[in-house]
């Protein structure tokens, strides 16, 4: 099956789009009214009808972009909104962009494309990252197809996949999914690497005073993942500070967020 411009763009003009929401998905919608800083660059790959380029736009989001092999679903959200910057609607092949974005939104691309091609979606979302950029959305965790879109598959295929090219992974069972697609939707945050920040010597004190003492921590990361227990070992790697807990977890300390003594 050939899953070029012309299929996708038979599909739109077929109305053989059952993937459209009429308007954001609820994932996505939550994930955007919690981010205060309008100014970030978003890009919003096999975009489609593009609902939720449009709800960022309305939010006062000004730097938002959107690829698409065809520009028959672009037609549709600029007559929705007029306002909606027409340089931003990229026509054109996703493995063929360039650019550098702060988050990268997906929903139901992943699935839209050729399995054979997901390391290279893997390794092409982290290119298209800032350093500490990240791609959040929601991938199926269901079977769903295995011969045309949308092709399905689960979080034990997917990890190993993004844990190739991405250190701060997090993909949980999605709480918010809209009806149809709930218990079957994984809320996915891949965060690239960031500039390395040297732990700040309290905070190291801290994670030393709790590993000699054993004290239960726990930790928030950055990609908003809980880890609990005890601090094992405090070591360097690639010229950074990591913490290993007893459960076997390694953290960089750059990706701790918050770090609490555990009195649970
Ligand atoms: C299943 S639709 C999803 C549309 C949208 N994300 C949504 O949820 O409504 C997949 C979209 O990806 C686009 N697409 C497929 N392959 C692509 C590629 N290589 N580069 C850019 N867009 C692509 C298709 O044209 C289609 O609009």
């Amino acid at each position: 099956m050939n899953l070029d411009r012309t299929y996708w763009e038979g599909r739109y003009h077929t109305g053989e789009t059952g993937w459209d929401l009429g308007g954001p998905s609820t994932p996505l919608k939550e994930y955007l009214d919690q981010l205060v800083d309008k100014d970030l660059k978003i890009l919003i790959p096999g975009g489609g009808r593009a609902w939720e380029a449009e709800y960022a736009h309305r939010l006062g989001f000004r730097n938002v972009f959107v690829i698409d092999l065809t520009d028959a679903p672009f037609i549709d959200l600029l007559t929705r909104c007029p306002d909606f910057p027409k340089d931003h609607l990229i026509v054109g092949d996703f493995f063929a962009h360039e650019g550098q974005y702060d988050r990268i939104l997906e929903q139901t691309f992943f699935c839209a494309l050729d399995p054979a091609l997901r390391e290279r979606y893997v390794a092409h979302m982290h290119a298209l990252l800032q350093p500490g950029g990240k791609l959040v959305g929601v991938l199926f965790n269901d079977a769903l197809n295995t011969d045309r879109p949308p092709f399905g598959g689960f979080k034990a295929d997917y990890l190993p996949l993004f844990a190739k090219h991405f250190s701060g992974i997090s993909m949980e069972a999605c709480h918010n999914s809209i009806a149809p697609r709930a218990g079957r939707e994984l809320w996915l945050v891949a965060e690239k690497e960031g500039t390395y920040t040297p732990i700040d010597c309290n905070l190291y004190d801290r994670y030393e005073a709790a590993a000699t003492l054993k004290q239960p921590v726990h930790l928030t990361l950055t990609n908003g993942q809980n880890l609990h227990g005890r601090i094992v070992d405090l070591f360097h790697r690639d010229k950074a500070e990591w913490l290993r807990l007893d459960s076997g977890a390694e953290v960089r300390s750059d990706q701790i967020g918050t770090f609490a003594l555990d009195t649970g």
